[in-house]
Parts: structure tokens; sequence; C-alpha cells
């Protein structure tokens, strides 16, 4: 009997394994889609007080008519439980709006080799809250630190504002990740759901900055000009603010997904590895010129990644 238990143990972690890497591999897939027709977007209408706003009313409308028509089950929340999200609301809306901004100024690689230092960010906020780690983490934090460093002071476009969003992007999503982990603990509410009431409650934070940062005026004056500069065409192009802002709810749903099911420290380091995809992938579509010295600062700060998801083991 022992080791008929010992079996079905075993069977169960496994299928646990297959459930994580097909979330993980899912989240990917569908971030580097986002990645892309947000950037074609951003190129076209930059605007991305904008675009990070209708990114949460898409994934909140694709919500809201699942929840009506039972094809997901509405989530039973209560005053505690949206009491509970303000605060990781306010960091999702904080670092969704600052990655937006850093992508509309520099290209989308530099945005994620600045954002693959989110671990760092990770170690310095659990610092602060009292808790301390073993050497090996700070000194694996070295490589991811100066990686990045050397990364950015080598980037042909740096652009400050790029820059300044995805240092700000790391520090807020830290702080949601800690805070979403803890309020979907012992919860009724899953991870779909969390991230579809996560998604409503920035709408609404956002929406009131959105208007007062760019504003209707604003948008209606670059629309025109996007018409005259690309012509009829950009009308066209409507459909990629679709698919970034589809997209973009989908592969949250996913990470939520999985954030569920792990611990905040294997999501950052999920989430750090899926930036490799970006990067690759980002470089190759919109044919980013990099240097040699360039790469090499992206790939000590992905390394540094690897050793500090080990040093925590
Ligand atoms: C956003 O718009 O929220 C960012 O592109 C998200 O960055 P992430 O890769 O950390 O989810």
């Amino acid at each position: 009997p022992i080791n008929i238990e010992f079996g079905q143990e075993a069977q169960a972690a496994a299928t646990q394994k297959l459930k994580i890497g097909l979330y993980f591999a899912t989240w990917w897939a569908l971030n580097v889609v986002f990645n892309i027709y947000n950037k074609k977007v951003l190129n076209a209408f930059p605007f991305p007080w904008l675009t990070s706003t209708l990114s949460l009313a898409a994934g909140s409308l694709m919500m809201l008519v699942s929840w009506a028509t039972k094809i997901a089950e509405t989530p039973k929340t209560d005053f505690d439980f949206w009491k509970a999200l303000f605060p990781v609301a306010v960091a999702h809306t904080i670092g969704h709006v600052a990655a937006t901004v850093s992508m509309s100024k520099v290209a989308v690689s530099f945005t994620h080799i600045i954002k693959s230092g989110e671990p760092a960010f990770s170690v310095l906020v659990s610092r602060l809250l009292g808790e301390t780690f073993p050497l090996p983490v700070y000194l694996s934090l070295l490589p991811i630190i100066g990686g990045c460093g050397l990364a950015a002071i080598t980037e042909l476009n740096f652009n400050l504002i790029g820059f300044m969003g995805a240092m700000i992007s790391n520090l807020a999503f830290v702080f949601r990740n800690i805070f979403s982990k803890k309020g979907m603990k012992g919860k009724s509410v899953g991870g779909m759901n969390y991230y579809a009431c996560l998604s409503m409650m920035s709408l609404l934070i956002l929406t009131p900055f959105a208007i007062a940062v760019e504003g209707p005026q604003v948008w209606a004056l670059g629309w025109q000009n996007a018409v005259t500069q690309i012509g009829p065409n950009f009308i066209c192009k409507n459909k990629w603010v679709v698919a970034q802002s589809v997209f973009y709810h989908l592969y949250n749903q996913v990470s939520y997904m999985s954030l569920n099911e792990i611990s905040p420290l294997t999501f950052s380091i999920g989430n750090t590895m899926k930036r490799i995809s970006v990067i690759v992938s980002s470089i190759i579509i919109f044919q980013i010129p990099i240097q040699p010295i360039n790469a090499l600062g992206a790939a000590i700060a992905i390394l540094g990644t690897f050793l500090y998801s080990q040093a925590k083991q």
C-alpha cells in the first residue's frame, strides 16, 4: 500500500508539473503576441495611457460577458475582498501604465531587458519588509544589476522616460505579486476570476488619470494626424488595438492561473524567462539594431536571474 500511495503521489506531482509547464508556455506565447501588437499600435498611435486603459477595458468586458453567459462562473465576492484587492489594483495600474509608457519611448527589447531586473527589486522590497537572505542571493543580484546597467548604457536609443518607466513597473509589480498571492491564499476566488476583478478595479483607477494626462482632445488630434500620415490604411490598423487588448488580458489571465499554483518567487523567475522570448522575437520582428556589448549586458542580466533562482532554492 505504501508503494501504491507513493506511486499516486509521484503521478500527482508529475501532472502538476505538466500543468504548470503548459501554463508557462501559453503565458509566454500570448505575451510575445501582445508585445508585438502593442508596439505596432504605439508606433502608429503613441498614446500609452489610452492603450493601457483599452487593454483593461477589453479584459473587463470579456469577463463580464463570460460571467453573463456562464462561460465562467461569477465569483462570490464581498466588501473585504474588494478592499484587499485595492492595493493590488493600484500596483497593477502603476506597473501596467509605466511599462506601456516605457515601450512608447524605447524599443520593446530595451523595456524587457530592464524588466528582467525584477528579481532584484523583489529582494530589495522583501528586505525592506524585514526578510533576510543568504549571501549567494545578494551576490546573484550583482550580474542582474550589472547586466541591466550595461545593457542600458550601451542602448542605442536610450531614453530616460523609457528607462524609468520600466524601473517603476518593476517596483510596482513586485508589490502586486506579493499582495496578490496573499489575497488569493485560502480564498474561493481562483486565478482567472481574481485577475478579472483586478482588471475591472484597475480600469476604474486608470480611466480618470488617462483622461487627465492625455485626454479626448489629444487622442482626437493624434487620430487625425495618424490618418493624415498613414492614410486610410490606419483605420485597418485598429485591429491591432483589439489584438493587443485581447492578448493583454489573455496572457495576464494565464499568468494569474499559474500564480495561483506557485510561489511569487517562481512566478517572478518564470516572468524573467518569458522576457527572453519577447526580447528575441521583438529584435527580429522590429529589426532593432543592437551592439554585441548591448546583447552581452542582456545575457548577463538573464544569467543572473538563473543564479538568483538557484541561490533562492
Ligand atoms: C504591461 O503593459 O502591463 C506590461 O507590458 C506588462 O509587463 P509584464 O511583462 O511584466 O507583464
